[in-house]
């Protein structure tokens, strides 16, 4: 599960091992945005902690970085559904500088919930809401001891509104936009910088899988990372993107709530059954 390699000399970085401490971990880290976060810390000079099930791309991906950035990585393959693998996570980090936890993982199951597998959608529960609450409470004491931190919950424009045939991923997301703005507030006088990404459409594999072609908007990985890392420390949530800044206010302001649901309805019907994320808005 735990594969712990160093490398020599750092690259240059703009102080977030200062800023925040020596190490990030980033769950879900194998693929799309997670990949993304991966290297813009790395390029930063931040260690980082890889958290995903796929060890081949954890294990790829780290040896890449090390080699391009001089950076140390930790790669943890397991299951953030399984509490046993939170624990372990637990010992793995208790003994880190820990400055950043990224939680980008996400299960999203698509389809009517009233026919929906109990069990899928317990999962949506365990890896959505259950993990990044899990994660958070160990991380954040040694955080707020040390006075220094930032946490990154990555959320979804889907979670504006109630959101027909992903009803559960939207209302996940939602939990996790609403759990960082509260963290937002009790933490930012203890030094510790709290932010969700509010994100539309990101030209993910898993994306792609899902959706099959770019909704307006669509961005790529790295340019939802970069604003969502500019934005840290300035505000408690960010919505990347111009359209989907606009889309936020429309959506979420301007519209009443039962036409918001009705467009939601309407931009996931064709979505396809592959079960994660993903949705444009
Ligand atoms: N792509 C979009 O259009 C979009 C839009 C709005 C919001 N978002 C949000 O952005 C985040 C990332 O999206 P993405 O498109 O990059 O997703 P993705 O391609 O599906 O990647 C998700 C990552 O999480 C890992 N993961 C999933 N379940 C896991 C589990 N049970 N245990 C450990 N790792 C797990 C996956 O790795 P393994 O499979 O190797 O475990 C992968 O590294 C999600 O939180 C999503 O809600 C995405």
């Amino acid at each position: 599960m735990l594969n712990h390699t160093t490398s020599t000399g750092r690259t240059g970085h703009n102080g977030f091992p200062d800023r925040y401490g020596e190490w990030a971990l980033v769950a879900g880290a194998s693929e799309g945005i997670g990949v993304a976060f991966a290297h813009a810390l790395a390029q930063r000079g931040m260690n980082l902690v890889l958290v995903a099930r796929r060890k081949t791309l954890l294990d790829e991906l780290a040896k890449d970085l090390r080699v391009r950035f001089g950076i140390e990585t930790l790669c943890a393959d397991g299951d953030l559904a399984v509490p046993d693998f939170l624990e372990n996570l637990r010992r793995v980090t208790s003994r880190l500088d820990l400055g950043m936890l990224v939680y980008n993982a996400a299960h999203a199951p698509v389809g009517d919930f009233a026919g929906a597998d109990i069990p899928d959608l317990m999962r949506v529960v365990d890896v959505n809401v259950r993990g990044p609450v899990t994660l958070l409470r160990m991380v954040l004491p040694s955080m707020v001891e040390r006075k220094r931190g930032a946490v990154i919950l990555m959320s979804s424009l889907a979670g504006n509104q109630g959101t027909p045939r992903i009803a559960a991923y939207a209302a996940s997301k939602a939990f996790n936009r609403v759990l960082a703005e509260g963290l937002w507030y009790e933490l930012k006088d203890k030094g510790i910088e709290v932010i969700s990404c509010f994100a539309g459409a990101v030209r993910t594999p898993g994306y792609a899988n899902t959706v099959g072609k770019d909704a307006p908007g669509t961005l790529d990985p790295g340019v939802v990372v970069e604003k969502t890392l500019r934005a840290l420390g300035r505000k408690p949530l960010v919505v990347p993107g111009f359209i989907n800044g606009v889309a936020y206010a429309i959506m979420g302001r301007l519209l009443p709530r039962k036409a918001a649901i009705g467009i939601m309805a309407g931009s996931t019907k064709d979505l396809a059954r592959s079960g994660t994320p993903k949705v444009s808005s």
